[in-house]
């Protein structure tokens, strides 16, 4: 058995969040309002109507944030910028004191020695552009957003080195546009769903070129959700079931960042549905432009799926998500005639029923570096539990497991010759799961606060897992 190479020396051991889900100050120094302050407003859209108002205050205590991660020695901070603080319309004029925020919490990491990564999109899209043309179903959104990115880029750019254009494209579109459960709340809107897809790539092509035109030294990517898949059984309608899930759910998104190209067999789909995507003629192009010039391929992982074949009078269900926390309440999500998706029976599962699976970060890895040869960050990857405090104290042993096995599987895919740049785990402080409120916890740092809003003293408090996080980063992965 050969020895492991273990992490590369420059491993970028990180922690991530988002805007919304952690800075609220939602209404502060100018921010115009975002696409999801305004949906969480629409009753019964989140877990007991929990808002992201006041989150967990990241705008105030930034700096005792950042603080507690200089304590574990973190590499790089994972966040991204709100939109609608930069631009509070989403397009004319500028919000001085939003750009502040940014230059003083990437001051604030870098005085630390942390490497600040910036996500430009993690879903709040400045309300006033869905009033103005809806959003991204306008092509105009387009250019609204480059015009951000390009602002971004010239001012943060000198010392922000990795960009992550896109969160979790699949995600927000596929919930606004198919399951509603997201803004802006439409369901089966398969057409739209595509075309806001294309102009969701069209904006990320451009933003790449635009930032490889300003600095070439700069790192970039996208970053997907993602659930690679395994066929129920050696049936060749499982495998065949299992390549018409891959295409339509992974590839589709991670084809056209890497390739520049929609796959083939998506297009024959979408034309026996009479979809078309609207495109100039010179969207092609800069697709493949783009692609040549992505860094990495961006993951958030958090489980695996099952994919069976689904006869065409079979199950018919897109929304697969358990909101309560009630363990084996997940329904089997499918579209008839093509697959379905039925529980692993080999794998422990998550109070909201996400499956337990770290080998399958090891497959997604090994999966993307044959497919596309492309170095990786692990931008998210994490364990969503209901925490208790006791004594003062968080003890998640079940979280350092979760993580530990991951961190394991990892490793692996690196001696498997994997290029994995970055490992960040989602997330650092709690912070307000979009439908799930705060109940799920996710972080390293407690945050005291609940669903009420405005409850909770907002203290943090380490986690058990924050300290062992800590000794990781100090052996490079070596200590687990
Ligand atoms: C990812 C998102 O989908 O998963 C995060 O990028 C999100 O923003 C995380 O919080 C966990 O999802 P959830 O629904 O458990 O909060």
């Amino acid at each position: 058995i050969k020895e492991s190479k273990g992490f590369p020396e420059d491993f970028l051991w990180g922690a991530a969040s988002a805007a919304y889900q952690v800075e609220g100050a939602y209404d502060e120094d100018g921010k115009g309002l975002s696409s999801w302050d305004a949906f969480v407003k629409i009753p019964g859209k989140t877990f007991k109507g929990t808002t992201g108002d006041v989150a967990v205050d990241h705008y105030h205590r930034y700096k005792e944030d950042v603080k507690l991660m200089a304590y574990i020695g973190l590499k790089t901070y994972r966040f991204s910028i709100s939109w609608s603080r930069i631009f509070p319309e989403g397009n004319g004029k500028l919000n001085e004191k939003g750009l502040q925020f940014y230059d003083d919490l990437i001051n604030e990491c870098i005085k630390y020695k942390i490497k600040p990564m910036v996500t430009l999109y993690h879903w709040d899209m400045p309300q006033s552009l869905i009033d103005q043309y809806g959003g991204w179903e306008s092509r105009q959104s387009v250019d609204d957003f480059v015009n951000y990115a390009k602002v971004c880029f010239s001012h943060y750019g000198d010392r922000v080195k990795h960009w992550i254009i896109m969160n979790e494209q699949n995600v927000f579109t596929s919930h606004g546009w198919m399951l509603g459960t997201h803004p802006p709340g439409k369901i089966n809107d398969l057409k739209m769903f595509y075309q806001v897809n294309h102009h969701v790539f069209m904006a990320h092509a451009y933003s790449v070129l635009a930032l490889k035109e300003m600095y070439d030294d700069a790192l970039v990517g996208s970053s997907f959700a993602f659930s690679p898949s395994y066929a129920l059984t050696n049936k060749p309608e499982d495998a065949l079931s299992k390549q018409d899930y891959d295409t339509l759910q992974s590839y589709y998104w991670m084809d056209v960042y890497a390739y520049g190209r929609y796959p083939r067999a998506a297009l024959s789909y979408l034309e026996s549905l009479n979809v078309k995507i609207e495109m100039e003629p010179w969207d092609e192009d800069i697709l493949k432009r783009s692609a040549l010039l992505i860094d990495f391929m961006g993951v958030n992982y958090y489980q695996t799926t099952t994919v069976a074949y689904n006869p065409p009078q079979g199950v018919n269900n897109l929304n697969g998500e358990n909101n309560s926390g009630k363990k084996g309440t997940k329904a089997v999500t499918g579209i008839p005639g093509l697959y379905m998706n039925p529980s692993n029976d080999f794998l422990d599962k998550t109070d909201w029923d996400w499956a337990i699976d770290p080998s399958g970060l090891r497959f997604a890895c090994r999966d993307i570096t044959s497919r596309y040869d492309l170095p990786i960050i692990i931008s998210e990857n994490g364990l969503g539990a209901f925490d208790k405090i006791e004594d003062g104290k968080i003890h998640d042993p079940y979280r350092v497991d979760y993580l530990r096995e991951h961190i394991k599987e990892l490793k692996k895919a690196c001696d498997e010759g994997c290029r994995i740049l970055s490992y960040c785990v989602w997330s650092f402080t709690d912070v307000l799961s979009w439908l799930n409120g705060y109940q799920k916890r996710y972080g390293l740092v407690y945050v005291d606060r609940d669903e009420e809003e405005n409850s909770g003293t907002l203290k943090r408090i380490p986690k058990y897992s924050y300290y062992w996080y800590k000794k990781v980063i100090e052996s490079n992965g070596e200590n687990l």
